[in-house]
């Protein structure tokens, strides 16, 4: 029985749920993700594993699908058909020295576990977390907490430094030495951001999120380009090093269904 335990939006169509699965919780790892279902018949969303505590695991999503929109109506209390996870490889944490962690959107969600692990293997973290306006920004208060430093950017400057995540990551490359970077968010984002460690030679890694359907390395569906070879996000992955990662195949790829989910989301609204 996976239960929500808590269901909340944490910004305009960003939810944050905790739920209960405790063999999930149990073996995650930074950089994992897990697949749930809503019910028998319903599509398999692959979200990555935000936080653990006790026996549940937190995952945060954007209903921007019909899929999402419908598991955005769940409350604390409701259950889930199946939870299935950890899954992908986890992060290749150690201590690197100064390890820089960097959001954009729903994709800070990704971060604080990675960041507590990165700590806890006695690396100074820098945390940089984005997004479109100051209503936008989520786990803050959890991402100052765990990093010994955090940067905002807010695009429309109502927050933070006015620009974009890659504007103070180059600053701070700029004057100082950062000796792994992680870049999570939309894929335009973690392509331009990643770009900018590109002349430090700074190991980058991002984590992807084609669309998958198993989960498991059978359907193909989660094909990326790394490095001029095809991975399974899910089970080669979803990190990569940032800098092998072909992004224009991965942001075709993710715009397949387009039309299709358009009209599941229309109705769904119906
Ligand atoms: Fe099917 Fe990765 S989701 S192979």
């Amino acid at each position: 029985m996976y239960t929500v335990n808590t269901a909340s939006e944490i910004a305009e169509r960003i939810y944050e749920f905790w739920i209960r699965a405790p063999q999930v919780a149990r073996n995650a790892r930074a950089g994992q993700f897990l697949i749930l279902r809503i019910d028998e018949q319903g599509e398999r969303i692959p979200l990555t594993i935000s936080a653990v505590n006790g026996d549940a695991v937190r995952v945060v999503f954007m209903a921007v699908g019909k899929t999402t929109q419908h598991l955005a109506t769940l409350k604390a209390g409701d259950a889930l058909a199946d939870v299935v996870g950890p899954l992908g490889k986890p992060s290749e944490i150690e201590n690197f020295g100064t390890a820089c962690v960097v959001g954009g959107g729903a994709g800070i969600a990704c971060l604080p576990i990675i960041a507590r692990e990165l700590k806890e293997a006695g690396n100074h973290v820098i945390g940089i977390i984005g997004a479109r306006n100051a209503g936008l920004l989520i786990l803050e208060d959890e991402m100052r907490e765990i990093c010994d430093e955090l940067f905002i950017t807010t695009d429309d400057g109502s927050k933070g430094f006015h620009g974009y995540a890659a504007d103070v990551l180059k600053r701070e490359l700029d004057h100082r030495t950062i000796d792994r970077v992680w870049i999570i968010g939309p894929a335009i984002m973690m392509k331009v951001t990643s770009a900018a460690t590109v002349p430090y030679g700074v190991k980058t890694f991002v984590s992807l999120n084609p669309i998958m359907v198993d989960g498991t390395g059978m359907c193909g569906s989660c094909r990326v380009t790394v490095g001029g070879e095809t991975k399974f996000a899910c089970v080669d992955g979803p990190e990569f090093d940032a800098h092998q990662v072909d992004f224009v195949e991965l942001m075709q790829r993710q715009r397949i269904y387009t039309d299709q989910e358009k009209a599941a989301v229309e109705r769904f609204a119906e």
